[in-house]
């Protein structure tokens, strides 16, 4: 692929209006090199939507914890069957984890910051840096809205972290009812969790739903002091230059 300057992506994102245009650009300039990441949330439910509309052989891949809610399992499910999608599914190194858990528990991540981190790093981290070695480009559901460190985000940037390939996030001026209202509009297949009140969908341990008024990612790792929680799979645009 043809590497982007800063100055190609910011034009680039200055004639991109919509997520549709962001998702044709996305198509037409990374071709099968581009796939969507995709952990099940609301804003997942609508890219997949609006991009198997665009291109019905548009690829997906999901980073399986093994550690995620069954009701995950089932839109997968669900969401595989209405589209004909093959989600190719991403798994952790088997003796990774054994040896993580051999040494430091099974419910680690609650023990500390750095157990928790750790455990990020092996079932999720690691396994996005295999698949994203393989291509152009990804897709994600990020939003401004999230949290602080994603108001920097742009619809396509350039990935550092991932060796400068790009990364496209179509919803990323959107709000959370705008989401809502696409879903329920198109009567997508969607997680049961967001019936419970979980308006951003992890593993099981580690997420719960929102109580009213609190952040739309209050119930990721709740048991975290720091309002910055990521857990390596995005950048910090704080650090970001
Ligand atoms: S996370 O970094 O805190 O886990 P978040 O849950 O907000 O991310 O999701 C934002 C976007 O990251 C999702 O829309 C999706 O594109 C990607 N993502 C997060 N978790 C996964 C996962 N398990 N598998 C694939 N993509 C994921
Ligand atoms: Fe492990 Fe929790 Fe991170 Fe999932 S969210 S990978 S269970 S620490």
């Amino acid at each position: 692929m043809a590497k982007f300057t800063q100055e190609e992506i910011d034009k680039i994102n200055s004639n991109l209006k919509t997520p549709e245009d962001a998702l044709r650009w996305a198509f037409d300039n990374l071709h099968d090199k581009v796939a969507k990441a995709s952990s099940f949330g609301a804003e997942d439910a609508v890219i997949t939507d609006m991009m198997i509309k665009l291109n019905p052989k548009a690829r997906f891949f999901t980073l399986d914890t093994g550690r995620l809610n069954q009701e995950t399992y089932d839109v997968m499910d669900r969401a595989s069957k209405k589209y004909n999608i093959h989600f190719e599914v991403m798994f952790p190194d088997t003796e990774e984890v054994q040896q993580m858990v051999r040494t430091k528990g099974i419910n680690l991540f609650y023990e500390s910051v750095e157990n928790r981190k750790l455990c990020c790093e092996i079932r999720k981290v690691k396994p996005l840096n295999k698949i994203l070695s393989t291509l152009d480009g990804w897709i994600t559901g990020l939003r401004h809205d999230q949290n602080e460190n994603r108001q920097k985000a742009s619809m396509v940037e350039i990935d550092k972290m991932h060796g400068g390939i790009l990364k496209i996030n179509p919803l990323i001026d959107w709000t959370w009812e705008q989401t809502l209202s696409y879903v329920k509009e198109h009567k997508l297949p969607y997680n049961k969790l967001l019936d419970m009140g979980y308006t951003s969908i992890g593993c099981e341990p580690c997420t719960r739903a929102i109580k009213p008024g609190e952040d739309l990612r209050a119930g990721r790792w709740w048991w975290e002091n720091d309002t910055h929680k990521e857990c390596g799979l995005h950048m910090d645009h704080s650090k970001a230059t």
